[in-house]
């Protein structure tokens, strides 16, 4: 990291990446855009099935942010007990909706229910989520689409603080769709051009591994994993896990340990959740887009 920066830092001296006020900033730029644009009605449907309450959480949290870009919120709530054809159909309606222009369907759904032929349903100018198969594809392909918002709310972070990519070492410690798998392909981009290594839990020696690192993306949803002795001085360090323990929700990074060594750290919370639902934002407009709307 350069120390030219004007950079919020942590007691030990690494950059803070504030992923709460670089989402602000994009929500107020996507409300600026949009207005620009004369307020086209640009529409997220949300799809809620049961009860679990941090997914009640996370899409509240979508449907607030959204109307504060500007963007219009659409809310379909399913009970736990519903059947996978109620919660087909109601994904089919926003599907031939024209003015649906986004949607997502919070995940995982309720035991019993197929995820994968749900989202099957999504086309991909609708995508806002990015995880569908053909979505994913696209970004496999190198093809214009809709990438998952969380790995791409972490490239939006290392962009925004500065942190360099090109010939840099990056290890990403978990291999899920919803976040390693794309992670690792957006690091190795064209223009990004890191040089990723993709860890799991049969990672021999992770420690080392990471300390081979410039870029951690920790993504294993184990609490704590990332100690002081995974991080090279300097490195970057982005914490995307979440584990709910007795003391509360904790990230995969040892905050307090790894703040002291690593050049850039993001908080947990306030790091690269919020960047998940801003990214998402802009995946919207991005959407209408694609659809010719805007
Ligand atoms: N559950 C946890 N994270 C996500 C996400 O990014 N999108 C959806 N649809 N569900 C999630």
């Amino acid at each position: 990291m350069t120390q030219t920066d004007d950079f919020e830092r942590t007691p030990g001296g690494a950059v803070l990446m504030d992923g709460k006020r670089l989402r602000d900033e994009i929500v107020a730029d996507l409300r600026a855009e949009i207005e620009s644009l004369g307020n086209p009605t640009i529409t997220l449907a949300t799809v809620l099935v049961g009860s679990d309450k941090p997914s009640r959480i996370y899409v509240r949290n979508k449907r607030r942010k959204a109307e504060e870009s500007g963007l219009v919120s659409r809310h379909v709530e399913l009970d736990a007990d519903c059947t996978q054809d109620d919660v087909e159909s109601t994904v089919r309606v926003l599907v031939d909706d024209p003015t649906v222009h986004g949607i997502l369907v919070q995940l995982p759904l309720p035991d019993g229910l197929d995820a994968e032929r749900v989202l099957d349903l999504i086309p991909p100018e609708k995508d806002v989520d990015g995880l569908t198969e053909r979505s994913m594809g696209r970004l496999v392909r190198g093809r214009p689409g809709l990438v998952p918002c969380t790995p791409l709310g972490v490239m939006r972070l290392l962009d925004r603080y500065g942190v360099p990519t090109s010939g840099k070492r990056a290890v990403v410690i978990g291999r899920s769709t919803l976040v390693g798998l794309p992670q690792v392909l957006l690091l190795g981009r064209k223009g990004v051009d890191a040089t990723p290594t993709l860890a799991h839990s049969r990672t021999t020696d992770l420690a080392a591994q990471c300390r081979e690192a410039d870029i951690i993306v920790a993504a294993a949803g184990m609490a704590g994993l990332v100690t002081a002795e995974f991080v090279r001085p300097g490195a970057a360090v982005l914490d995307v896990g979440i584990s709910r323990t007795e003391s509360g929700i904790v990230g995969d990074v040892d905050f307090d340990g790894v703040e002291k060594v690593a050049g850039a750290i993001t908080p947990m919370p306030g790091g690269t959740g919020p960047m998940t639902i801003g990214c998402l934002m802009q995946n919207t407009l991005l959407a209408a887009r694609l659809q010719g709307v805007v």
